[in-house]
């Protein structure tokens, strides 16, 4: 079963879920979030009631036996691709592997995913949905409504928690692998990755093995890639 809270303000709905009595399921979500948080220490700035915060308990216990954990993130982008595509199925949409969906070369979501081993994990999703072009934080990014995708996001929220748990619990092991990496639009570019460590890899994206890692081939060696920062070479849209 899952429930979703809304809440009229938060400070990052992340942190809610984490410092909460919340169970595998249990969502909370604002429009208001005044201190969201992003990956690798990055603030996640947000307009009030401009964009979607959501964030997701998921008990590692309540998951199917076969699906890697390492997959959630890129389960909790192909969900949003998903679901926006449904609604404007020409919009250029993908998943910018691990964390990000993209429209275009602008990025319009993104997944903070935060793992406690006695708490379980928190799946954060942010979504610009309403901004004008002005209002949007970066040059980078881009929202929902700047392409005209409108929907409110109290429906993309329930939407998107709908196509997260079909994808987790409904989907066979195979169909879900072969879905992200539908989603995904890697596969064959020139990419850089800028990895945690601060090297650089600079190839070819041949795969997307089954625990989500990337694997990237620079002509002479084969990487395989678990975390990191990618660029595509070419523009997208
Ligand atoms: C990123 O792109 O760096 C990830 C951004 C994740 C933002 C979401 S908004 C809901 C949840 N609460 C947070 O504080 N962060 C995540």
């Amino acid at each position: 079963m899952t429930t979703l809270t809304w809440l009229d303000t938060a400070e990052s709905t992340n942190a809610v879920v984490r410092n909460g009595n919340y169970r595998h399921g249990d969502a909370v979500a604002t429009v208001n979030q005044t201190a969201g948080r992003g990956r690798i220490g990055r603030d996640w700035l947000e307009l009030p009631g401009r964009g979607l915060a959501l964030s997701l308990k998921v008990d590692p216990r309540e998951i199917a036996v076969e699906m890697p954990l390492t997959l959630v993130p890129l389960v909790a982008g192909v969900a949003l691709v998903d679901v926006l595509d449904a609604i404007a199925p020409e919009a250029p949409l993908w998943v910018k592997w691990p964390n990000d969906v993209y429209l275009g070369e602008h990025k319009v979501a993104g997944v903070l995913t935060e793992l406690d081993e006695s708490t379980g994990m928190v799946v954060g999703l942010g979504v610009n949905v309403s901004h004008s072009s002005e209002e949007l934080p970066l040059d980078t990014a881009t929202s929902l409504a700047v392409h005209g995708i409108h929907s409110d996001a109290k429906t993309l929220a329930e939407k998107w928690m709908g196509r997260f748990f079909e994808l987790m619990d409904d989907t066979p092991r195979d169909a879900r692998i072969n879905h992200i990496r539908s989603r995904l639009g890697l596969i064959g570019e020139a990419v850089r990755v800028e990895m945690p460590d601060d090297s650089v890899i600079s190839g070819t994206v041949t795969e997307l093995v089954d625990t989500g890692a990337l694997v990237v081939d620079n002509g002479t060696q084969r990487f395989t890639v678990f975390a990191g920062d990618v660029r595509t070479l070419r523009r997208r849209s």
